[in-house]
């Protein structure tokens, strides 16, 4: 794949500039007067395409990550649209696709506004993603300083914004983990208390592991390999495998570990994160010295959640990718990611990143 960008001037017949959208986004700092002549530059870690994601999504390998930046409902971009009412409708084909591709260890961070997450919450349950927890992003008060009417907007002035953390329910054969894992038990025909014994523990596989409510916890995966030996040796013959992800064999601890999305939290982190808002010389100008870009977000927010959601080779997606701060942090951080930008001027200046050496910054 040619990783140098060959544009070709629209006026030149090069592909035709994007669907007409439904709103007109607030002022850029610049249009670019040509497209890419190809729809993809990669350099096999990294893949950013120019177009409409809902039209790579199935070309693209499946993410232990999701970055959202999508829609705010603020008019933030081209197609945006102008408040959250109409956000459910934007988001619900990008929602329905990476429930399609989701993995059973998939973390999805979704960024917006207060009202926006609001708005879109119901849909990401509906679709199979449990919520995990808010974090806040708090851009401090120099964000704002002294260029807030407030009795023109009537509200104290917002500084803030969200990335709100869903795991992707897994199922098996339909049903949620704890039901399944109880599911199997029965089916062994062994007595509850068995469990226990199976597991080497005095109580918690009955109290925690088969628990069908709140106190249901994940079987760290030795245990689980404990239960599923046990049941194989002892439960009726005539049912086995028990505990099987395949039909053929009882699930490894390996394969069970997987059964859920990775977390690792750095010492001391909270969900407040108190960053200022991009400094001059994190931003990307346009030669007018225009921020390029209104909703670029500072790396070191999306290394912080891509790190603590995967590990290294992992596959990270960036469905709306700006100037691609996801991709970018996730090939610091040697992980793989797929991204996708519709306009064709943030999409020159995003890929600029990856390939111009005023940008780089060592790797790992
Ligand atoms: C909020 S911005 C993302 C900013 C990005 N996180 C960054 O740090 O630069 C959303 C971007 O998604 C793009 N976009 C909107 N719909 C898209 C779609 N269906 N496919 C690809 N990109 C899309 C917009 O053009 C816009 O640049």
């Amino acid at each position: 794949m040619k990783n140098d960008i060959t544009k070709k001037k629209i006026s030149e017949g090069g592909l035709t500039k994007n669907e007409a959208t439904s709103t007109v986004g607030r002022s850029k700092a610049i249009t670019l007067d040509y497209i890419p002549e190809k729809d993809i530059w990669t350099d096999y870690s990294i893949s950013l395409h120019y177009g409409d994601s809902l039209n790579f999504y199935h070309t693209w390998d499946r993410p232990t990550v999701i970055v959202s930046d999508g829609a705010y409902g603020v008019l933030g971009f081209e197609g945006d649209t102008s408040d959250h009412i109409h956000l459910p409708q934007w988001y619900e084909p990008h929602i329905k696709a990476w429930s399609e591709f989701a993995l059973p260890s998939t973390t999805l961070w979704f960024w917006n506004s207060e009202i926006g997450w609001a708005t879109i919450h119901p849909l990401l349950e509906r679709y199979g993603w449990r919520y995990v927890g808010t974090n806040v992003w708090d851009k401090g008060k120099g964000h704002i300083a002294g260029n807030v009417n407030t009795g023109r907007i009537r509200q104290f002035p917002i500084v803030t914004e969200l990335c709100v953390h869903y795991v992707f329910e897994p199922r098996i054969n339909g049903l949620l983990l704890k039901e399944w894992l109880l599911a199997e038990w029965k089916r062994t025909g062994l007595p509850l208390r068995e469990a226990n014994t199976a597991c080497g523990v005095a109580d918690a596989a009955v109290r925690k592991y088969l628990d069908q409510g709140h106190l249901w916890y994940f079987p760290p995966p030795e245990k689980f390999e404990m239960l599923a030996t046990y049941a194989n040796e002892h439960g009726n013959p005539a049912g086995r495998p028990y505990f099987s992800l395949t039909g053929q064999s009882p699930a490894s601890s390996e394969q069970w570990a997987m059964m859920r999305a990775k977390f690792k939290c750095p010492h001391g982190v909270i969900n407040v994160w108190q960053r200022d808002a991009l400094r001059n010389g994190e931003r990307i100008k346009a030669p007018s010295g225009k921020a390029l870009h209104l909703n670029q977000k500072p790396l070191d927010l999306m290394e912080r959640i891509i790190e603590a959601s995967s590990d290294i080779s992992d596959v990270v997606w960036e469905p709306f990718g700006g100037l691609f701060s996801a991709s970018l942090a996730a090939s610091h951080l040697g992980r793989r990611a797929y991204a996708a930008e519709i306009d064709s001027t943030y999409y020159y200046y995003g890929l600029q990143r990856f390939i111009s050496p005023t940008y780089q910054r060592p790797l790992l």
